[in-house]
């Protein structure tokens, strides 16, 4: 299998990503998965109101359509998390647009929410046979702009509805132009009130995250988890990627655009989820960002997340990493 997993990686990372998630899915289909990597389970407990088979899960991008939850599922992640979803399918930005910084543990990604459109997706959700906790993280289409724009997340919103155990809404892409600037007081306010109206509207009674950039000052992501507190919003998911570049040892990178994820992020994103734990307490937060082991899983939990995301830690190191990461030792 680590042979496998080499000649998968000579491909480039868009590329081998996809290549390697076919395999796991033919592996799947032949019932044979689970001779590779058994599946680990641990004992169910409650959070948000869902039963989770255990606390890690896969992270925004890594299934952006749904293609592929039963497959993921099977290896024993305790939840898949499905999307960036918009409205209309779109293509996202130029190839090449994934880089992998093999020195650094990282990836450097600006694909621009590519992906086949909402109506696709809930067809994935309608047929799936995986029984876990999957949610949903929605977004905006590349040229919404002001209602528009909130419009895209509400129309996506009451689409999945019916079939999102839990729903995200995800205004921390740095590869959406304009998007970041929903951190912004008057901004989220409608969102989020706009948000709950269509809540209520369609009778969804599930957790609903927002999910926030490592980027924005302290006082601004406080700012927003006391909004949350107040809202019929459930918590928060810290963190998306960061723009900042500046700890990398591959130093030609500095430069690229895109989000970075990986082992830099871990420190920024573990930073984020302290300062709001410390100040919101009883604020549920999914913590993601850097999770290369299981010490970073740990970090994380004692950080005051109650579940983990992973996304680069799983296509560097393969699905051997949550086994690694959810054994006891
Ligand atoms: C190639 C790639 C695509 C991503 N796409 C999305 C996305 O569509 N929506 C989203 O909310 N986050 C997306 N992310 C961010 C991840 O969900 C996660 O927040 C981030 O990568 C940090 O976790 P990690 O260090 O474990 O990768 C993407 C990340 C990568 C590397």
């Amino acid at each position: 299998m680590k042979l496998i997993l080499k000649i998968i990686k000579i491909f480039p990372p868009e590329a081998s990503h996809i290549i390697a998630l076919h395999c796991l899915n033919i592996l799947y289909k032949l019932k044979i998965l689970n001779l590779f990597f058994p599946k680990f389970e641990k004992d169910s407990f409650e959070f948000v109101g869902l039963n989770f088979t255990n606390k890690l899960g896969t992270a925004a991008g890594l299934d952006k359509n749904g293609d592929f939850i039963n497959c993921l599922g099977a290896l024993g992640f305790g939840f898949i998390e499905v999307g960036t979803i918009t409205p209309l399918p779109q293509s996202g930005n130029p190839k090449p647009r994934v880089f992998r910084l093999s020195k650094d543990s990282a990836v450097i990604n600006r694909l621009g929410f590519n992906n086949k459109g909402v109506e696709h997706l809930v067809k994935n959700l309608q047929q799936k046979k995986y029984k876990g906790v999957v949610g949903v993280n929605i977004g905006a289409n590349k040229n919404s702009r002001d209602q528009k724009r909130i419009d895209d997340y509400l129309i996506c919103f009451e689409r999945v509805a019916d079939y999102a155990d839990y729903i995200t809404i995800n205004i921390s892409s740095p590869n959406t132009p304009e998007l970041r600037n929903l951190h912004n007081e008057k901004n989220i306010k409608l969102l989020i009130k706009s948000v709950e109206e269509k809540s209520r509207l369609i009778n969804y009674s599930g957790p609903i995250f927002l999910k926030i950039s490592p980027d924005e000052p302290a006082n601004l992501i406080k700012q927003i988890a006391g909004l949350i507190e107040e809202s019929q919003l459930t918590g928060l998911i810290i963190s998306n990627t960061t723009v900042k570049k500046n700890n990398l040892i591959e130093d030609k990178y500095k430069h690229y655009q895109g989000g970075l994820s990986g082992k830099p992020l871990m420190e920024q994103s573990t930073k984020s989820l302290k300062i709001i734990k410390e100040a919101f307490p009883q604020l549920p937060i999914i913590g993601v960002g850097g999770v290369m082991s299981k010490y970073d899983f740990d970090t994380k939990i004692s950080s005051g997340a109650s579940l983990v995301q992973i996304y680069t830690g799983f296509i560097i190191h393969g699905p051997q990493i949550i086994k690694q990461i959810l054994s006891k030792h």
